[in-house]
């Protein structure tokens, strides 16, 4: 993968119209782990099917027959992408619905004398609907917890609650506040040993880096395109014969179709078609940055992950290191990666010892920095590390189209809004 050795952000931005309109002068946009802009190829491939192809797919006429296609692109090139067969990739209408309808499915396996393990980490979308789950068929279900000071998730503990009776492991690539990334190879190895499916939440991961979901293992694969700089759908990967597994949940007559079992929903059929379309910029940046644009789009997915998080990582490092050196805020998660082979996402939340975090992202707001606060729906890891989840955090998330001088903007917003 010969390919430059910073990203250029110049290329980047040329491809996300957002940049370019007058709204957003002057700011900058820093709730990016709520849904990230979309890249011009989502948007002119949204609007070319609704133009287009706003028929029926998959009938024998011809703008029918190119809606299908384009849809049936979708699905083959993220597999490609994320190194999986065809049949593995399913789309549903969000990452909260297709962990429902999981939750749903190993209900009718599962039951007394069963282990469901869950931790407090994720966000409520990998944890509520399966806790509810093991809880109606009488499962026993087992809390994996952060460690208190610092919100990190340690295999440890995972190994603690692992046993033969063990069927189902959730845990999240990266939470939604802690931002670092978690070894989910490592631990699927390790619920695997135990003979137990494993469910990756990946949504807070993937907006950093495009993973090789085969060479990591998961039996399920969650994120969401939205925060991928594409249209609002959930992806999911279904591998190693789950889809099989699990009872069907879709209409009785598709019982047999591995891309209906576990996604009921009728497909959104602009959005699918729309969804590899950001393929298309990952592919563009890859080339503008000297790769070869013969090589496949696993290898071009992780050659651009590559200068995304080497990027992502220069950026963020003054961001952490101001809070943590800051005796007025308390950082949640930890300031670097302790091993380095896991990504520090820049995804980052914390606490004003002082002040109430609603009146400091209003004054980040006020200060040009588009950010929330709140609990982010991760209100049992706030409660995890001792944080009221009522008032919850301050949070500022970025991705690799943010630049320095946004994180220039962050920076002196935050000394004027926390002071010295
Ligand atoms: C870590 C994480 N998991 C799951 C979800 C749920 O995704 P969706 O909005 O697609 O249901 C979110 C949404 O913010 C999230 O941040």
């Amino acid at each position: 993968m010969p390919i430059a050795a910073s990203l250029d952000l110049s290329v980047v931005r040329s491809h996300f119209p957002a940049f370019d309109l007058p709204a957003y002068q002057g700011q900058s946009f820093f709730e990016n782990a709520g849904g990230s802009f979309a890249c011009r190829q989502t948007i002119d491939a949204l609007h070319r099917f609704y133009t287009e192809t706003k028929v029926q797919p998959y009938a024998d006429y011809g703008p029918s027959a190119l809606a299908g296609a384009q849809m049936d692109s979708s699905r083959s090139r993220w597999a490609q992408a994320l190194g999986v067969d065809v049949d593995e990739v399913q789309f549903g209408p969000s990452t909260s619905m297709n962990t429902y309808v999981l939750a749903k499915a190993f209900g009718e396996i599962l039951g007394p004398g069963d282990e469901v393990i869950v931790t407090n980490q994720d966000h409520e979308a990998n944890t509520g609907a399966v806790r509810r789950m093991a809880k109606s068929v009488g499962a026993t279900l087992r809390e994996w917890r952060v460690d208190r000071a610092t919100g990190v998730l340690e295999g440890n503990g995972l190994d603690e609650l692992l046993n033969e009776r063990t069927r189902l492991v959730c845990f999240p690539h990266c939470s939604n506040i802690v931002g670092q990334q978690n070894p989910a190879t490592e631990w699927t190895a390790a619920a695997h040993a135990v003979g137990a499916r494993v469910i990756v939440d990946g949504v807070s991961y993937a907006p950093h880096g495009l993973p090789d979901v085969a060479e990591m293992g998961a039996d399920v694969y969650l994120f969401s395109l939205y925060k991928v700089y594409s249209v609002h759908q959930g992806l999911m990967v279904t591998a190693n014969g789950i889809v099989d597994e699990l009872p069907n949940q879709g209409h009785g007559f598709n019982a047999e179709l591995a891309s209906k079992r576990l996604t009921p929903a009728g497909p959104d059929h602009a959005q699918e078609a729309a969804a590899g379309a950001v393929l298309d910029y990952v592919s563009a940046l890859y080339v503008a940055h000297g790769g070869d644009a013969k090589a496949s789009l696993r290898d071009q997915a992780a050659g651009v992950t590559t200068l995304w998080q080497d990027h992502e990582t220069r950026l963020v490092e003054p961001v952490l290191s101001w809070l943590e050196d800051h005796d007025g805020v308390r950082l949640i998660g930890p300031a670097r990666a302790d091993d380095q082979s896991q990504h520090r996402c820049p995804t980052v939340a914390f606490t004003p010892r002082a002040l109430a975090p609603a009146d400091v992202a209003a004054g980040l707001v006020d200060r040009g920095i588009m950010c929330g606060h709140g609990d982010f729906y991760a209100g049992r890891l706030l409660e995890g590390v001792d944080v009221d989840a009522n008032s919850g955090v301050v949070r500022v998330s970025w991705v690799h189209y943010t630049d320095q001088s946004d994180i220039d903007r962050l920076l002196g917003a935050l000394q004027d809004t926390l002071g010295s």
